[in-house]
């Protein structure tokens, strides 16, 4: 695993890349588009480059609101940490597919409930891996980590010397996986890899997990799906029961698995919960 000593320094992430090059000695392809950065350009980040902004427009085409999808699913995120950390005590998480960091992320989250929270963020694209200073904020009391590593391999990241130095595996662990399992194809069996991540985790430690769906609008859904094969890029929507099956044996917390905008809403519920095509749910292992 490739370590984040081995980078650019944190400063660069302040200026952003402004030239694909820049990225090219760093192991990352800016010729094909890629979900990270896809990603980032809906959420207004600048570490994106033409192909993946051609892509994200593609799919834009299919569904205009993809956008607003995007921050629905943020902001799902921050509720959850929100909640594992003040009515489940969670002190430490592990946020698999972390993404390029876009704040407020899961430590400045997890930290106003409870400033002694530990995070392990891990990610497999090397552009993330560059920006890993970013997430690498630890204070006296808290202590943030990045890993290089794929979670399609769970027994070598939850063995992997920079979790085990951070994450007391004996003790509680909040599991995020926020928006990563549609790239991870079905014979790759997510299903599989998930339970051996649950598995590994004591009693009281929970998942929180969300993931794109082609229940809400099967037709645009498709599109994408289709937009997203075509440049070469893995994106598989799920079903509610797919999802359902990522918590097997662990305790739903309530409302279950629902539309993101439906999860524990900060305000009044949303007229339309089904205006951002993901799935979202929360569960505690008893
Ligand atoms: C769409 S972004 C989501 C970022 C963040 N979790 C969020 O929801 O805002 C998905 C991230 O998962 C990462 N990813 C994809 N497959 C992965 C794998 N097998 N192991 C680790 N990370 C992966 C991608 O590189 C990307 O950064």
């Amino acid at each position: 695993m490739t370590r984040s000593q081995d980078l650019p320094d944190r400063d660069q992430h302040e200026d952003e890349p402004t030239e694909p090059s820049q990225w090219e000695r760093f192991g990352v392809d800016t010729t094909a588009p890629h979900s990270a950065r896809v990603y980032d350009h809906w959420l207004g980040g600048k570490t994106n480059f033409p192909p993946d902004r051609a892509m994200a427009e593609a799919i834009e085409q299919a569904v205009p609101s993809i956008k607003e999808m995007a921050r629905a699913n943020r902001a799902f995120q921050g509720r959850a940490v929100r909640h594992l950390a003040s009515d489940h005590g969670i002190r430490q998480f592990l946020d698999l597919g972390t993404g390029i960091p876009t704040s407020p992320n899961t430590h400045e989250i997890a930290e106003e409930v409870s400033p002694g929270t530990r995070v392990v963020y891990v990610d497999n694209d090397p552009i993330v891996l560059a920006h890993a200073r970013a997430l690498m904020v630890s204070t006296p009391a808290s202590r943030t980590t990045y890993i290089h590593a794929d979670l399609r391999k769970p027994e070598e990241l939850l063995s992997d010397p920079a979790l085990t130095a951070t994450l007391d595996l004996d003790q509680p662990v909040g599991l995020l996986m926020i928006a990563v399992l549609m790239l991870i194809a079905d014979e790759d069996d997510p299903w599989g890899r998930v339970a051996a991540l649950r598995d590994a985790l004591p009693s009281g430690s929970c998942l929180a997990l969300t993931t794109p769906t082609q229940d809400f609008d099967p037709v645009a859904v498709g599109q994408v799906t289709e937009a997203a094969r075509a440049g070469g890029m893995t994106l598989v929507p799920r079903t509610r029961d797919d999802v359902v099956r990522f918590f097997d044996g662990w305790d739903l917390v309530e409302p279950g698995v629902t539309p993101v905008l439906a999860w524990r809403p900060d305000g009044p519920p949303p007229a339309n919960p089904w205006a951002a095509y993901y799935w979202g749910g929360v569960a505690i292992k008893r």
